[in-house]
């Protein structure tokens, strides 16, 4: 059975079996895969894709093409990075020079001084930064950071949010109702192998009462709080009026160190994050996906009193690749068309993703749909349910498996999507891949009206 909603399925079979029959090289490349590649895939969450995970052979600013030769207007962008789009031409010439001056060094090169200074003049918290290759690792940096400079072993996170896969931090990510009713109010580790969590205190995201309540009882144990400022990972909520405020005023008040993971924010909701466009100053913020614009790239930005434990050389910072001139060169080129014009490509990518929402909104609606848009122009969630959600266990409450049926149906008329209802926008997508998306949503609708 396809769907509990027959009528409501987005005629889910049919558009498979139009998939299968145009994609029958990323199925024998996926089934070749296997052979060879855990799964078949080199993230785990890729192997969700339905009906399988599909090949790319090449990309060109708001689209992608499969080995097929079937192109789609692509508002999955690699899970975010691609905040230009797929291969521009000013981070292609970037990087096209920095090859023929050598790929690393493993030393000091005058574009780690450049885009330091660039992250020091964009973002509010940053008196010194460092760099690292993906955001579990920087993360990780500055969770080593709060308890060098606490002396407190613990941290708070929140539900659904999503800090990278170390274990310390995989944990309370995406808890089935199961997990959450049978860990008895105890973090929940995701998946096996993973080393006890008795270091993490959880609260539900957007739930003062409960940070309260946790600061109360632990405020001596606690080295940071750290959280999405926007929850990109589970639904894209923004934090309630006054949330982050209280945040950073409970953790100002017991010395805990405020950590925002603008990994995905940064750089994507603006030149200064979320912090920016919340006005809350964390003590320190780590960044990834967009800021290397498609290459490998973290870094964390902090206050100079904390940061200058890694100055001392008391936290240690270490990695062979970190800094490397390759992806500092797609950043200096990101950064730079990022500031363009007072940062008018935010206005931009903001105002065709406001468009978006609008538009499957009432495509879906008037095929009898009950909906939810959460989130920003750059990025967004598209739920199948009633009510915006506050925090992860609303999030619960959406049709996940309706969702995956019209993201088959917008596969099949050429428009690709991220499995979990979350929506990337580029620089690179322009008012006719709107016009062309909505275009494809209406008559992907058409296979599912509600009421005929
Ligand atoms: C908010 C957030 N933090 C950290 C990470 C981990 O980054 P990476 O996948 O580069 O390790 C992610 C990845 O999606 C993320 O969304």
């Amino acid at each position: 059975m396809i769907s509990a909603q027959p009528l409501a399925s987005f005629d889910a079979e049919r558009r498979e079996d139009n998939i299968r029959k145009k994609t029958g090289g990323s199925l024998a490349r996926y089934s070749r895969a296997q052979q060879s590649l855990a799964g078949g895939v080199s993230s785990s969450l890729r192997r969700s894709a339905r009906p399988y995970p599909l090949y790319f052979a090449h990309g060109s600013g708001g689209l992608v093409t499969d080995v097929d030769g079937n192109t789609y207007i692509d508002y999955g962008l690699a899970w975010g990075p691609l905040i230009l789009g797929h291969a521009p031409a000013a981070i292609r010439e970037a990087v096209e020079v920095q090859l023929r001056r050598g790929l690393t060094y493993g030393a000091q090169h005058d574009l780690e001084i450049e885009i330091s200074e660039k992250l020091i003049s964009a973002i509010p918290c940053a008196d010194l930064v460092c760099f690292a290759n993906s955001g579990t690792e920087i993360v990780q940096l500055a969770l080593r950071l709060a308890r060098a400079v606490t002396g407190r072993e613990k941290f708070l996170k929140f539900e659904g949010h999503y800090h990278g896969w170390d274990d310390s931090v995989l944990v309370s990510y995406h808890p089935s109702r199961l997990e959450i009713d049978a860990a008895n109010g105890e973090p929940v580790p995701a998946g096996l192998g993973q080393r006890r969590h008795q270091d993490v205190f959880v609260a539900p995201w957007n739930d003062l009462n409960a940070v309260e309540a946790i600061f109360n009882s632990h405020a001596e144990e606690i080295s940071a709080v750290i959280c999405e400022p926007i929850l990109c990972n589970s639904g894209c909520i923004p934090p309630e009026p006054g949330f982050l405020a209280r945040l950073r005023e409970l953790t100002s008040k017991e010395r805990t160190l405020l950590i925002f993971d603008e990994v995905i924010t940064g750089f994507r909701v603006g030149l200064s994050g979320a912090q920016g466009l919340f006005g809350i100053v964390p003590d320190l913020a780590t960044y990834a996906k967009a800021l290397g614009g498609g290459t490998v790239l973290s870094a964390l930005a902090g206050r100079r009193e904390f940061m200058d434990w890694i100055v001392s050389g008391n936290v240690v910072h270490a990695g062979t690749l970190n800094g490397n001139p390759l992806s500092l060169a797609a950043a200096s080129a990101t950064l730079n068309v990022l500031a363009q014009n007072g940062g008018a490509v935010f206005r931009d990518i903001e105002r065709l993703g406001r468009r978006l929402q609008q538009g499957l909104t009432t495509v879906l609606r008037n095929a009898g749909h009950t909906l939810v848009t959460q989130g920003y122009g750059a990025v967004f969630q598209l739920s199948f349910m009633d009510q915006p959600a506050r925090n992860y266990r609303d999030t619960m409450r959406a049709d996940k498996r309706l969702y995956s049926d019209f993201a088959l149906a917008l596969l099949d008329e050429g428009v690709l999507v991220l499995p979990d209802g979350r929506w990337y926008l580029s620089a690179a997508h322009t008012e006719a891949d709107i016009d062309a998306t909505l275009a494809a949503a209406e008559r992907a609708a058409r296979g599912s009206r509600v009421n005929p």
